[in-house]
C-alpha cells in the first residue's frame, strides 16, 4: 500500500482514496464546494500557493483532467508548467525519474501524473525530496483519484449528504476503468447505501476486486430503482484488439438511452467521466438531456482539484 502521508498524518501525495477516512473526504468536498463556480460567474481565485511551481506531466491524453489541473493551480496563484512529454527528453529514453530530477533542480514542488504504467505514480512519490507532493491524474486502470472525488462532489449537489440512501450503478468497462476503481472508494467511503456494477462479462472486474459491489449482467436486471447512473468509456487502449467489443453490438446491450434509462428513478441522474463515445456507451438524447449531470462533473473538476492542491501543499520558508 502506498504511503502518501507525512510523519504527522497529513496528506502529502494524492495517489489513491483508498485509506481515506470518511471525515477526510467530507473535508475535500467541503473545501471544494467553496471553489464551485456556476456557469455565468467569476472563478474564485486566491494566492494560497503563490511561489509554488507545479508540473504537469501527462504520458496518455487529457483533456478535462489536464486543463482542470492547470486552472486549479493557477486559480491558487500557483506557477504551473505542462510538460509536453511527446517533446521531452522522455521520448529520447530518460526515466520518469530522471525527468523528475531535472525538474526538482528547476524548484517543482508538485508533480501531477497521468501514466499508462501501474506503480509509476508511487513510485515518484516514493522518490522525491521531502518537501514535493506528487498527485495522481490517472494511473493505469488502477486509480484516479480527484475523478472519484469530483464524481461524488456532484451526487453531493443534487442528491444530498444522506449517501447510505442511495443506490449508485456503474455501468460498462468496469474491468479496465481506473474512474470505477476511484468510484467504488469515494462512494464506499462516503457510506453509499448500495452500488451495483452492471458489465458483460469480460468487462467485469477479476473476483475479489469491488467486494461491496453487487454484480449484474444486464441493465434490464441491475438499473431497476436506482439513483445514479454512472456510464464508462470501454478502455480500448487497455484491450488486446481482439476484446474489443463491436460499438452497435455494444450499444444494443448496453447503451444507456432514454428506454433503459427509465428503469432507474424518475430523479436519477446520470453520469460519465468523458471522453464519451456516443452512440456506443451513451446516446445523445441521455447525454445531453435533463437528467444528464456530465457538465457539472467537469466544472466540479476545478474545484475539486483546487481543494486537493490547498490540502497537500505546506507553506515553507521563502528561498534565497
Ligand atoms: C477518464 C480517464 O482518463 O480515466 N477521463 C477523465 O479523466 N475524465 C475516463 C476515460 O478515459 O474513459
Amino acid at each position: 500500500m502506498v504511503n502518501q502521508r507525512r510523519p504527522d498524518g497529513s496528506l502529502r501525495h494524492l495517489i489513491t482514496l483508498d485509506g481515506l477516512a470518511r471525515p477526510e473526504l467530507e473535508k475535500l468536498l467541503q473545501r471544494a464546494q467553496g471553489y464551485v463556480c456556476l456557469p455565468g460567474s467569476q472563478p474564485r481565485m486566491n494566492q494560497r500557493l503563490a511561489g509554488i511551481t507545479i508540473g504537469n506531466l501527462f504520458t496518455e491524453p487529457s483533456t478535462r483532467t489536464r486543463v482542470s489541473f492547470e486552472l486549479a493551480g493557477r486559480r491558487l496563484g500557483a506557477e504551473v508548467v505542462n510538460l509536453e512529454v511527446q517533446l521531452s527528453s522522455q521520448m529520447k529514453g530518460e526515466t520518469m525519474l530522471d525527468t523528475i530530477r531535472t525538474l526538482e533542480s528547476l524548484h517543482f514542488d508538485m508533480f501531477v501524473i497521468r501514466d499508462s504504467q501501474a506503480g509509476v505514480v508511487a513510485h515518484v512519490a516514493d522518490n522525491v525530496a521531502a518537501h514535493v507532493s506528487v498527485l495522481s491524474a490517472g494511473e493505469a486502470h488502477v486509480s484516479h483519484p480527484t475523478q472519484g472525488l469530483l464524481d461524488a462532489l456532484t451526487v453531493l449537489q443534487h442528491k444530498g449528504e444522506r449517501f447510505d440512501r442511495l443506490t449508485l450503478a456503474v455501468v460498462g468497462d468496469i474491468r479496465h476503468s481506473r474512474v470505477a476503481r476511484s468510484a467504488y472508494e469515494a462512494f464506499t467511503g462516503l457510506g453509499i447505501g448500495e452500488l451495483r456494477l452492471i458489465a458483460p462479462e469480460g468487462l467485469m472486474p477479476q473476483p475479489g476486486e469491488f467486494p461491496r459491489g453487487v454484480r449484474f449482467s444486464t441493465p434490464e436486471d441491475g438499473l431497476q430503482g436506482c439513483d445514479i447512473v454512472m456510464m464508462l468509456r470501454i478502455q480500448k487502449e487497455r484491450m488486446q484488439a481482439a476484446a474489443i467489443p463491436d460499438g452497435g453490438d455494444y450499444f444494443q446491450h448496453f447503451g444507456l438511452d432514454r428506454r433503459r434509462l427509465q428503469l432507474a428513478k424518475p430523479d436519477a441522474i446520470v453520469m460519465h467521466p468523458q471522453p464519451m463515445n456516443r452512440g456506443i456507451e451513451i446516446d445523445d438524447e441521455v447525454a445531453d438531456g435533463r437528467q444528464s449531470v456530465i457538465r457539472d462533473q467537469v466544472r466540479n473538476g476545478v474545484a475539486v482539484r483546487m481543494a486537493v492542491l490547498e490540502q497537500v501543499a505546506r507553506p515553507r520558508p521563502l528561498r534565497a
